[in-house]
């Protein structure tokens, strides 16, 4: 093998996890090879965290302006292009990308186009022609799960619900997860009548019941339908549209609508191992790892997504930062245990840290405290009151274990939580710090300190 195809890092996917893993090496002066089947940025900038936000954007201003109309402070019709908005949406992610490429090449990171297959040795093979490693990141990401029900096919995914031809009259989303919810959200701003059809009783049962409960509500005020304990049974073409068949236990029902996105979750990819490289599976299709990202055979390592754990673009980033303070022996590491989890509907939704029950479990002693936005000044100067704040705190200690929020602008107010959660902020951290008012933010500090 020649010396220019000889890498200190090789690094197959360049979604969130692989790109920042290739950017953290070449800083550290590693040379690195990143290899990229289709779009650099993966599954994130190309379909999915951006795109979505960019649409999820628009709905939120769109909402504005009608809410304005509404009180007659704007005269206008508040109608929309769609495939203007998807235009902007498009350029967005087009010029992220280039940004994202010109940032690689500039590290000296050698970028190679094509489908990479991982043998073992830790050599790889991408178009015909072979590469070696001291050291191999898989960072190949997840799919869509696909319903195994009559008519699945029929069925759009979170990627076909990004640009389809026109709005869709009636939307029905099968999961009230992250992925559900922010459709559902932007559909509903868009003019869709929405669905959402859940298997089980409750929006995310693992969060902070009041939380979950509060942006349920706060949904079905806009209009969006829920129904709960359902599970899908077989879909339809008919003359009247697509006509899901649900059972909620109790009964059988139907639901007719123009589009039906299914977003039951996704699985790892991982199909660049072949045979005898060591690399071990969970029964889920995920890459089994150790705490520092090191798989089961040595030198190879797996980050984001293709674990098969949190599949979120910044725990991707936490990974790729564990790996290659690995590698390299030097750098610190992220606080997984303060991982912020951020739904972007309309309001918000975002949370870090334990529940009062998860906190239980852990011996604390937690105490559930909250403010509405309504007792907010700037909620109310900005028109919005929708929401609370939820902290959990340690009766004995004080510190902070979690946050819980839902109304406008929460993603960004979850991160002084954050911070807050990952340093243990006690009542004196709280009262020794000053919050800019008016703000929203102020709110974390004063539920805090209640
Ligand atoms: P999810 O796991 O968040 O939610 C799937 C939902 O579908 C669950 O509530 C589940 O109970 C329900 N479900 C499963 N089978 C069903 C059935 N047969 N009938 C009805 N309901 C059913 O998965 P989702 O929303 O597809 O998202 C996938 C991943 O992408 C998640 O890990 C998510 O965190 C990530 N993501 C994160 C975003 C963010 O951070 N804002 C945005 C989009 C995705």
């Amino acid at each position: 093998m020649s010396e220019e195809n000889r890498f200190d890092l090789a690094v197959v996917g360049a979604g969130p996890g692989g790109t920042r893993a290739a950017e953290l090496a070449a800083k550290k002066g590693l040379s690195v090879v990143l290899f990229e089947k289709d779009r650099t940025g993966g599954t994130c900038l190309n379909v999915g965290c951006i795109p979505t936000k960019y649409l999820l954007g628009a709905a939120h201003d769109l909402e504005r302006i009608r809410s304005m109309t509404a009180a007659g402070m704007l005269r206008g019709s508040g109608e929309f292009s769609f495939r203007a908005i998807q235009r902007g949406k498009d350029a967005a992610v087009e010029r992220l990308r280039r940004g994202e490429e010109s940032a690689l090449d500039a590290l000296g990171v050698k970028r190679i186009s094509g489908s990479a297959k991982l043998l073992p040795g830790k050599r790889i093979e991408c178009g015909g022609t072979f590469y070696s490693a001291k050291n191999v990141i898989i960072a190949t990401g997840s799919e869509p799960v696909r319903l195994n029900v009559p008519g699945a096919e029929l069925m759009t995914d979170s990627t076909g619900m990004l640009s389809p031809s026109k709005v869709p009259a009636r939307l029905t989303v099968i999961g009230a997860g992250v992925i559900g919810l922010e459709f559902a959200s932007l559909y509903a701003s868009f003019n869709s009548a929405v669905t959402v059809v859940e298997a089980v009783d409750a929006l995310f049962p693992a969060d902070l019941p009041e939380a979950a409960s509060l942006l349920r509500h706060e949904l079905e005020a806009r209009g969006i339908r829920f129904i709960f304990g359902a599970k899908a049974e077989k879909l339809e073409k008919t003359a009247e549209g697509l006509v899901l068949s649900i059972n909620t236990g109790s009964e059988r029902i139907t639901v007719t609508s123009d589009a039906l996105l299914c977003a039951v979750g996704r699985r790892p990819v991982c199909d660049c191992v072949t045979e005898g490289c060591g690399v071990e599976f969970d029964r889920r299709g995920g890459v089994i790892t150790d705490e520092k990202m090191r798989t089961k055979a040595d030198g190879i390592y797996a980050v984001g997504d293709v674990r098969g754990g949190t599949m979120l673009a910044h725990a991707a980033y936490a990974d790729a930062q564990i790996a290659i303070a690995d590698i390299t022996g030097e750098g610190a590491l992220p606080d997984t245990n303060a991982i912020p989890r951020c739904v972007y509907t309309d309001p918000g939704y975002a949370s870090v840290g334990l529940t009062p029950a998860a906190a239980k479990e852990k011996g604390f002693d937690p105490v559930l405290k909250k403010t509405p936005f309504s007792a907010l000044g700037m909620a109310h100067a900005s028109r919005d009151t929708r929401g609370a704040c939820f902290a959990v705190t340690d009766k004995k200690s004080g510190a902070c274990l979690g946050f819980f929020l839902v109304g406008t602008g929460v993603h960004e107010l979850i991160d002084v939580c954050a911070f807050a959660v990952s340093n243990g902020w006690k009542r004196e951290d709280w009262e020794r710090h000053i919050a800019a008012h008016p703000t929203l933010s102020e709110m974390i500090r004063d539920t805090a300190l209640r």
